[in-house]
């Protein structure tokens, strides 16, 4: 039943067409890309098209919302990534923790080689152009934000100022290009479509909302069964079936019941996801490296 509900999952590919045609358009335009991904679901929230689309072009992956996910974690996703040559760093775009370590990426790392040629080649002010990717929600707009308020080498007086519609330009030395969301055509990967809905990343009344809290109370038990007790105190779940069981549990707790007793499973889940979404039950990553799985 609860897999029943992933599968009404739809997309709309008009929006992934128009968006990849965007990125292969300005791609000539940057230096550089950054992919921004939900550190709560690095993989899940990474658009599978996205090599392709980019290609050889240098890419930092941004892991955002680090202040949501588990922090060691994070760290094993960025180690995970180095081991395949990506640079990845873990940020939070909402309180700009981690931001500062951005600039010095760019610099340093990412761009190291390219900038040494413009220097060795006299061309010392030319900016960095970066163009900024990532699905919906991921945080594309808070991390442009930040940007334009963050000492990125030199701050201009007026720090983000919109070159035109897509274009922000931040102090003198960077450039973000600001494209539109990236939408799956649709979902082959339901394990990725389950985790998106988790975070809110997908529309909710799209779904079955005891389906997809059923769900993420398997995933909680089994992997941070502490956090779980910390937050509602169920006691011992050994005994029981699924998910669904565990929600009828979590709905009594609260004195969720309908008419005749019944648990009220629809307003358990809907707390459940709530709390989630909201940081209640603590700092959670819901997928691990690959190698790792
Ligand atoms: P987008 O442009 O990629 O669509 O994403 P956007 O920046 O609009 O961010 C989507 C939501 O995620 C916003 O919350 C934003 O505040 C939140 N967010 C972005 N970065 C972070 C982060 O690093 N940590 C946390 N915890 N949240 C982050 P919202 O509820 O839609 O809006 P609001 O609460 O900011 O008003």
């Amino acid at each position: 039943m609860a897999e029943e509900a992933m599968r009404q999952i739809q997309w709309f590919p008009g929006h992934m067409a128009k968006t990849r045609r965007m990125i292969a358009a300005n791609l000539s335009l940057v230096d550089a890309v950054v992919e921004i991904l939900d550190a709560r679901i690095p993989q899940s929230s990474r658009n599978p098209e996205m090599d392709r689309m980019v290609g050889t072009k240098p890419r930092l992956l941004l892991l955002n919302k680090a202040d949501m996910a588990d922090s060691a974690m994070t760290a094993r996703w960025i180690a995970a990534y180095r081991a395949q040559s990506s640079l990845a760093i873990a940020v939070d775009c909402r309180s700009g923790k981690g931001i500062r370590q951005f600039a010095p990426t760019v610099q340093e790392q990412l761009l190291k080689a390219l900038l040494e040629k413009r220097r060795a080649q006299g061309m010392v002010g030319a900016p960095i152009r970066l163009m900024v990717v990532g699905i919906p929600n991921v945080g594309k707009s808070s991390f442009i934000n930040r940007m334009a308020q963050s000492k990125f080498a030199k701050v201009e007086d007026r720090p983000g100022v919109t070159r035109n519609k897509q274009w922000v330009k931040i102090g003198s030395d960077l450039e973000l290009l600001d494209m539109p969301g990236v939408l799956w055509p649709k979902f082959e990967d339901q394990s990725a479509a389950q985790r998106l809905a988790f975070t809110g990343a997908i529309h909710d009344d799209i779904m079955d909302l005891e389906a997809l809290a059923s769900l993420l109370l398997q995933y909680l038990v089994t992997t941070y069964p502490a956090a779980l007790e910390q937050r509602y105190h169920l006691g011992d779940l050994s005994a029981l079936q699924d998910g669904y069981a565990i929600l009828e549990v979590l709905g009594k707790k609260r004195g969720m019941l309908v008419s005749g007793g019944a648990v009220n499973t629809e307003r358990a889940a809907i707390m459940l996801l709530d709390e989630f979404r909201s940081g209640k039950l603590g700092r959670i990553t819901l997928e691990r490296p690959e190698q790792e799985a």
